[in-house]
């Protein structure tokens, strides 16, 4: 099992750095990283290395620290006043609401171009290092997570069928968690396992923002880190469905995913079930 302290460790090692006399730029680019968060994607990308080659683990941190990156970036964006309007993440004050929006706007630019940056440096072959990018960018961009955000908001008053809703979940949230796993298989030059590894995280992607939308109907303040009962009127399976057939959707993805585990030969499997065990047991919250 990935002990998620060493990422912890290399993250706070690597913080972004852009020295100047601005008065608070370079603490900004820092305040949502260190405020917490589940790190999930990283933890799945370094499972996906550990279960394969564990030797590489130390040569994969860079990659898992891009992907936090630039998934944080798209929490700064997405809780901007234009977005979903948050004033907290992670149990901490928003960037925007502790300086200013044009602060937050900046910090998550600066962010989502950091990740490339620091995979363009990172200790592997050039090859494996264009793939990477590829992923990332076409994952997190205009046919991945940013068009999934468009969508979200475009629609926020107006209800959708589930066939989009899907489309819109697998954009928003799926696309960048099957990048995770894709590019443990990317750093570990395992080209027969990127497509599997792909199918399988479009589906905990799925089930991971069903998840995330029972929670903003049914967790509290505290246990979220984040507002609740925050996206009311957005489309969601809770919103379209009602919370109970949306838990059991996300139930049903989860025997789904727990069964499609099984392609996976021993090592991969069971370093992959470790770090899910806790997504698919789903004790019915
Ligand atoms: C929140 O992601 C946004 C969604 C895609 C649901 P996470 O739930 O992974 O947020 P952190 O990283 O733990 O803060
Ligand atoms: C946003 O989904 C996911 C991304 C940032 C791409 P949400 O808007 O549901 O995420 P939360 O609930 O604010 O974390
Ligand atoms: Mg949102
Ligand atoms: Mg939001
Ligand atoms: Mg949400």
């Amino acid at each position: 099992m990935i002990n998620i302290n060493i990422f912890e460790n290399y993250l706070k090692n690597n913080l972004p750095k852009a020295e100047s006399f601005h008065p608070y730029f370079e603490k900004a680019l820092a305040h949502m990283l260190l405020s917490g968060g589940k790190r999930f994607r990283p933890q799945l990308l370094l499972s996906v290395v550990d279960g394969i080659y564990p030797m590489f683990l130390q040569n994969a941190m860079p990659v898992a620290l891009a992907l936090e990156i630039l998934h944080t970036y798209s929490l700064i964006h997405d809780d901007l006043p234009a977005m979903d309007n948050s004033p907290l993440r992670r149990g901490t004050p928003t960037i925007h609401t502790v300086w200013n929006d044009s602060t937050a706007i900046l910090v998550g630019d600066g962010l989502n171009t950091l990740a490339f940056e620091i995979i363009a440096k990172a200790p592997l072959r050039d090859d494996i290092k264009v793939k990477l990018i590829r992923n990332l960018s076409e994952s997190g961009g205009i046919n991945g997570m940013v068009l999934g955000q468009a969508i979200d908001l475009q629609f926020e008053k107006t209800p959708i069928s589930l066939d989009k809703l899907k489309f819109l979940h697998i954009h928003k949230t799926g696309k960048l968690i099957a990048s995770a796993l894709k590019m443990g298989a990317i750093i570990t030059d395992k080209s027969n396992l990127e497509e599997p590894l792909w199918n399988l995280g479009i589906e905990l992607g799925l089930l991971f923002q069903i998840q995330d939308d029972i929670l903003d109907a049914t967790s509290n303040e505290l246990e979220a880190g984040k507002p609740v009962n925050w996206d009311g009127n957005k489309n969601s399976f809770v919103n379209l469905l009602g919370l109970h057939n949306a838990k059991i959707e996300a139930d049903k993805y989860a025997i789904k995913i727990e069964s499609n585990l099984n392609i996976f030969e021993e090592n991969l499997k069971n370093s992959l079930k470790n770090i899910l065990s806790q997504y698919l047991k789903r004790h019915n919250n």
